[in-house]
């Protein structure tokens, strides 16, 4: 509990009233409405300013600081001139610096500290991308309060997460940090994870709050690189980049981010479009702002404004509430509003939103409640963390190809070589932002299946070549080896004594991330010249991808019998893998993104529109490429099983329907094999005439579906408005009256077909 204050007063003389459990910040409880008030009644200006003010830790607040930049910083605080602080962690930490502020600072407002918590805290899940694959929002649910539980005990009152930047170029590093191409998906996907970490009361111990980023646009990025400038125009803003915020916002998040790019000349973190009208206005946003690190002051070097005054005046006026690491609010603001440039209702009004969050999060109750070293112990890693991990990473594996149904291997074959730059890697499947996941902590793919296999199995482990050189650093680009071939003799000795090869290609997991595109999308170094010299003994090759972003198999697949796509999968990545490889994990995961014949057709997505001239290919004057063609390699919605699922036609309930009313669909799936098996059954649409053209399909839901072999289940959908909505020539969201296009099916190319009327 805080000490004596100016706040306590308050909330004593108020009456404590329970607050009501949190639906994110959706609702507002007038009691709590009324604290914040009587709060921001008593700050000064600059008190007000300073809770627009993020610093970063790494600074010690214990002992006597050196020098002057840690003196200054600890006098903001102990000054009440800092709202929050991301990157200080631990129980223990996180004690220090708030006791800083409760103990030394006048109105006792508890520092919010905050985090990248992207795919777990110490114990690691798939990268985003990669559980997307799942598409088990109850699991990513799941997954997502996993992460909230540790931070929490960790001292952490929120993540910089989850990212719901649609992404449909395989070049830009960040994509793996998103859930794929698909609006819908992304949507779905994201507000799983907003659930997962808010849950229903932000005030819980074990939960936080999340952060819907990066409004907006940023996934679009010029020729997928990163922070580069968006052009996009009103309809792809809305339906395709800003969809999935909307619901983030329906869903309660706490918290956005804006981003680092500029959007059709505007830079996001000053875009009053964005933040102010849309967000804060049409959609009726409770929560505040953060900006992207630093990217206020990055305004002036966008070129959109002049200097620190300029660059905090647009910000503050455009919606951007909290100044990551920018230290522009913090040396403009105050200024601005006493010379009546910025009105002091904007602080208000951003001042206001942050309490809201922290009252929410219990923070005036009590500010110590999430640095708990006890419980910080107890929680962290413990086994049932793993094992929930475990069972996710399996859920998130996509098997591509499977030729002679070689998968699964038996557990008692004779000999097995495991050969590849990531087969005993223990680091990269922790992937790129791995919070407090330790370095080289996960199980490799070596030990999984080292634990899977009987003991009369022989395993032949070669590395053949490293894929990078040098010193792997977060900051610096990966060197890749090009040139070292000098372990290929061993693989392909161990591929010539063995039965099968399981051969473990990929990317590093620091070649994906921020500030991570690449312009090309192939095996990367000497792995393809690896995988040549290793086919060339034995034919039995199992490839198991370990990647951020879809990439250009075609050659490794077509030289493989089966492909298995294990993304970045977490600390317990190689038991899982074996889980698949070894038949005790049905595999059922389908892609979030489209995987590419060549990195030239980036950005490739499934949902494009039908253009004017969609296919004549005796003719150059369609929409295609003369040299390849243009659909995917493995397209969206793509992923086998052990088993197979055979689909009926799609029957409805009537041909149509009035608006405000619903028609159902149904398919009967069967699992036709031999194996229980999962199938993720996908419903698209295609709206065939409508006031702005609409994708040839889109992802309109979605339903797993557990067969034992022989079962048949009916799987139902119910279409209504919301099914068919988008935002229309009119600027609003509606579905239009007309002909719609019906699909369901296994993955967005194999799907039955109808279609209906909404009169
Ligand atoms: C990233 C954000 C992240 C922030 C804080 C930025 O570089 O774009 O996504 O939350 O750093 O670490």
């Amino acid at each position: 509990m805080f000490k004596n204050s100016v706040l306590t007063t308050i909330i004593c003389a108020i009456g404590w009233i329970p607050l009501l459990a949190q639906q994110g910040l959706n609702k507002l409880d007038p009691a709590m409405e009324h604290k914040i008030d009587s709060v921001l009644n008593m700050m000064t200006l600059r008190e007000k300013v300073g809770q627009m003010n993020q610093y970063s830790g790494g600074f010690e607040v214990t002992g006597t600081p050196s020098d002057l930049d840690t003196k200054a910083k600890i006098e903001k605080l102990k000054n009440g001139e800092l709202g929050s602080m991301l990157n200080v962690l631990g129980a223990k930490n996180t004690r220090e610096y708030q006791e800083l502020v409760m103990n030394n600072s006048r109105m006792k407002i508890p520092l919010l500290f905050g985090y990248d918590v992207i795919h777990g805290y110490r114990t690691i899940t798939p990268v985003p991308l990669g559980e997307t694959a799942s598409w088990d929002l109850k699991l990513i649910e799941e997954s997502a309060a996993l992460a909230a539980k540790e931070s929490a005990a960790a001292g952490l009152h929120w993540t910089f997460a989850p990212m719901i930047d649609v992404s449909r170029d395989a070049r830009w590093g960040r994509i793996m940090e998103g859930a794929g191409e698909d609006p819908y998906l992304v949507a779905m996907a994201g507000v799983a994870r907003i659930k997962g970490l808010q849950g229903d009361d932000l005030a819980d111990e074990a939960t936080i709050a999340a952060c819907a980023k990066h409004f907006a646009g940023y996934g679009f990025a010029e020729a997928g690189r990163d922070y580069n400038t968006v052009n996009v125009g009103d309809s792809e803003l809305h339906n395709a980049i800003l969809y999935p915020f909307k619901k983030a916002n329906e869903a309660g998040v706490a918290t956005f981010m804006n981003s680092f790019n500029e959007l059709d000349g505007i830079p996001s973190t000053g875009n009053e479009y964005l933040q102010r009208k849309i967000l804060k206005g049409k959609w009726g946003f409770k929560g505040f702002i953060v900006s992207d690190w630093a990217s206020i002051a990055e305004m002036i070097t966008h070129g959109f404004v002049a200097n620190s005054d300029e660059a905090a005046q647009k910000a503050a006026i455009a919606g951007s509430d909290m100044d990551m690491e920018g230290h522009i609010y913090e040396a403009s603001l105050e200024k601005l509003v006493k010379s009546k440039k910025v009105d002091e209702g904007i602080v208000d009004d951003a001042v206001r939103r942050i309490l809201r969050v922290k009252f929410a999060l219990g923070l005036f109750d009590n500010p110590y409640k999430y640095s708990d070293e006890k419980r910080e112990k107890q929680v962290l890693l413990a086994d049932e963390n793993l094992a929930k991990a475990r069972e996710i990473a399996r859920k998130s594996i996509v098997l591509l190809k499977n030729e002679g149904s070689i998968l699964p291997l038996k557990k008692d074959i004779g000999s097995i070589a495991v050969i590849g730059p990531l087969a005993d890697d223990k680091d990269s499947p922790i992937g790129n932002w791995r919070a407090q996941g330790e370095s080289n902590s996960a199980v490799s793919v070596l030990e999984g299946v080292q634990a899977a296999v009987s003991k009369k199995t022989k395993i032949n482990h070669a590395k053949g070549a490293d894929l990078g050189m040098g010193v792997r650093t977060f900051l610096k680009p990966l060197q890749i080896n090009t040139t070292d071939t000098s372990g290929f003799d061993k693989a392909v000795d161990a591929a010539k004594n063995s039965d099968v090869v399981v051969m473990v290609l990929g990317e590093d997991a620091f070649q994906t991330g921020e500030g991570r595109s690449q312009t090309d999308v192939k095996l990367r170094g000497v792995q393809q010249e690896l995988l040549d010299a290793v086919a060339g003994v034995n034919d039995n090759i199992v490839l198991v991808l370990m990647n951020g972003r879809p990439l250009d198999i075609v050659k490794p697949s077509n030289m493989s019998r089966a492909v298995v796509e294990t993304w970045f999968l977490g600390s317990e990545a190689g038991n899982a893998i074996a889980d698949v490889l070894f038949g005790d994990y049905n595999p059922s995961g389908k892609l979030p993104v489209s995987f590419p014949r060549a990195v030239g057709q980036e950005p490739l997505y499934y949902n494009q529109k039908t253009t004017g001239r969609p296919s004549n290919p005796s003719d150059v004057t369609y929409s295609a490429y003369t040299d390849l063609q243009r659909d995917a390699f493995y397209p969206f919605g793509f992923g086998l099983s052990y088993t197979t699922f055979a689909y009926s036609e799609i029957s409805l309930s009537a041909p149509s329907f009035n608006k405000g009313g619903n028609i159902t669909a149904s398919v009967e799936v069967t699992n036709t094999g031999n194996t229980t098996g999962r199938e993720v059954v996908q419903l698209y649409i295609h709206d065939q005439v409508a006031s702005r053209t609409r994708p040839v399909r889109e992802l309109r839901d979605f339903s797993l579906v557990d067969l034992k072999p022989g079962e048949t289940k009916t799987v139902q959908f119910e279409i209504d408005e919301e099914t068919l909505e988008f935002y229309t020539a009119n600027k609003t969201w509606e579905a239009e009256p007309g002909e719609f296009k019906l699909f369901i099916g296994t993955n967005s190319v194999d799907t039955r077909e109808t279609s209906f009327t909404l009169n």
